[in-house]
């Protein structure tokens, strides 16, 4: 990954270096533990070991929202390697009747396991669609193959799924204590989807820890995280609250909404600095959201996450010189249609004096995806602490999860 941002106002360095001991202290006392749960050898094999248990089946439910699914469905949808083993299907993170039946109606519940995923345990949305897909795989298999196609991630010390689980004999894996729902998907909650759908986890897994190793040792401020960190508080505390993160390619498109909640929950604690995370895609929203980018407020800051390499080599048509104003992109590749647009697009903001950065992946693989996930969760970590709020907690959303119980119970 290669960034190249161009942070106009600058954080004083000292801030920078005060963020970077906090958080690198939080992580020594052991208070946040999404970075060195990368080291963690028994809980790779825990996860390794849960898949050779559950490689047996072709499909997987995986239930969970927010931190418990986000991350999997972005990660796989970015691979599109679901179904190169088992087929992962996801639900949990609505409750609307008609989403979850028509995800149920697909599945072949005697070929299907669950993987219901909760840290807490006591998540509405979560729970309750588990017990629906409980009792259908129950009604398909009889409820003892049920119990044995059955995979809980949850909190390992307390919590009411994992003392459902207990009773019922259901396989578990752990969440951290340490670890909150949206740094969550570098663990078991994350990893397990991914290693039973076919992704190779000891890549994403290597290269999450390369950046993460990189950045500890980094001596002084201008390491490209902390510098996108920097940019960020800063750009925010002159007004820019809005933040996009413009997306070059398609299977991207996911990572922009793991992006927003990590950057939403984290970031959105205080009245007066916060900012609103965007996810656009390119080149689609040129032609839907960058008129107001171009010519609305100056009150956005633009990341630009592009690709060199695509995969497929496919190439325009010389058909379409036949129309004279399109001439120029005969035999172009589309790889290259995106990068222009990219490029492009970053230059007009640019020439209008709008922030803008780039971050660059080679390509889309399974380094690329333990990069993106390190990068963002350190990045939203520094931020946090330069705009002096929590990035740890989300008192908003409990808040929300207690009023709902509230009408539910009257
Ligand atoms: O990031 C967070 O903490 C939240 O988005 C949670 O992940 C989400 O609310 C789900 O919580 P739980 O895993 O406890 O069901």
């Amino acid at each position: 990954m290669r960034a190249n941002l161009k942070a106009s106002d600058k954080i004083a360095p000292g801030e920078i270096m005060d963020a970077r001991r906090e958080l690198m202290s939080l992580h020594k006392n052991g208070e946040q533990g999404w970075l060195s749960i990368l080291d963690n050898k028994k809980h790779v094999k825990e996860i390794k070991d849960a898949v050779k248990q559950f490689a047996k089946y072709k499909h997987l439910l995986v239930i969970g929202i927010g931190g418990s699914d986000l991350g999997a469905r972005a990660a796989l949808y970015a691979l599109r390697t679901s179904g190169k083993k088992t087929q992962i299907h996801f639900a949990g993170s609505t409750t609307d009747p008609d989403e979850i039946n028509a995800v149920f109606e697909q599945i072949p519940w005697k070929q299907t396991a669950i993987n219901v995923i909760s840290k807490s345990g006591g998540t509405l949305e979560t729970m309750s669609v588990f017990f629906a897909a409980k009792e259908r795989l129950e009604k398909a298999v009889g409820v003892k193959k049920a119990a044995k196609a059955i995979i809980c991630t949850t909190d390992p010390e307390s919590g009411a799924l994992l003392d459902f689980a207990r009773r019922k004999g259901y396989a578990a894996l752990p969440v951290p204590q340490n670890i909150g729902g949206r740094f969550s998907v570098l663990t078991s909650v994350g990893l397990f989807p991914l290693a039973i759908a076919g992704v190779n986890i000891d890549k994403v897994l290597a290269s999450a820890k390369k950046l993460r190793d990189e950045w500890v040792k980094f001596g002084g401020t201008s390491h490209m995280i902390d510098q996108f960190a920097a940019h960020h508080a800063a750009h925010s505390a002159k007004g820019r609250n809005i933040h996009v993160l413009f997306s070059y390619a398609a299977a991207l498109e996911q990572i922009g909404k793991w992006y927003r909640q990590i950057w939403a929950e984290s970031l959105g604690k205080s009245p007066v600095i916060g900012p609103t995370p965007v996810a656009a895609l390119g080149p689609t929203d040129q032609h839907s959201q960058l008129q107001l980018y171009q010519d609305g407020p100056d009150d956005k800051v633009y990341t630009f996450l592009t690709v060199s390499m695509f995969s497929s080599k496919l190439k325009v048509s010389q058909d379409i010189a036949k129309l004279e104003k399109l001439a120029y992109a005969k035999n172009q590749s589309f790889a290259d249609l995106m990068r222009a647009a990219a490029q492009g697009t970053a230059q007009a903001l640019a020439e209008q004096n709008k922030p803008v950065g780039i971050l660059n992946l080679k390509k889309i693989d399974e380094s690329a995806i333990g990069e993106i996930f390190t990068f963002f969760e350190i990045a939203v970590a520094m931020t946090g602490l330069l705009m002096h709020v929590n990035p740890f907690n989300q008192p908003g959303v409990e808040d929300s999860k207690q009023r709902v119980q509230e009408i539910l119970s009257k």
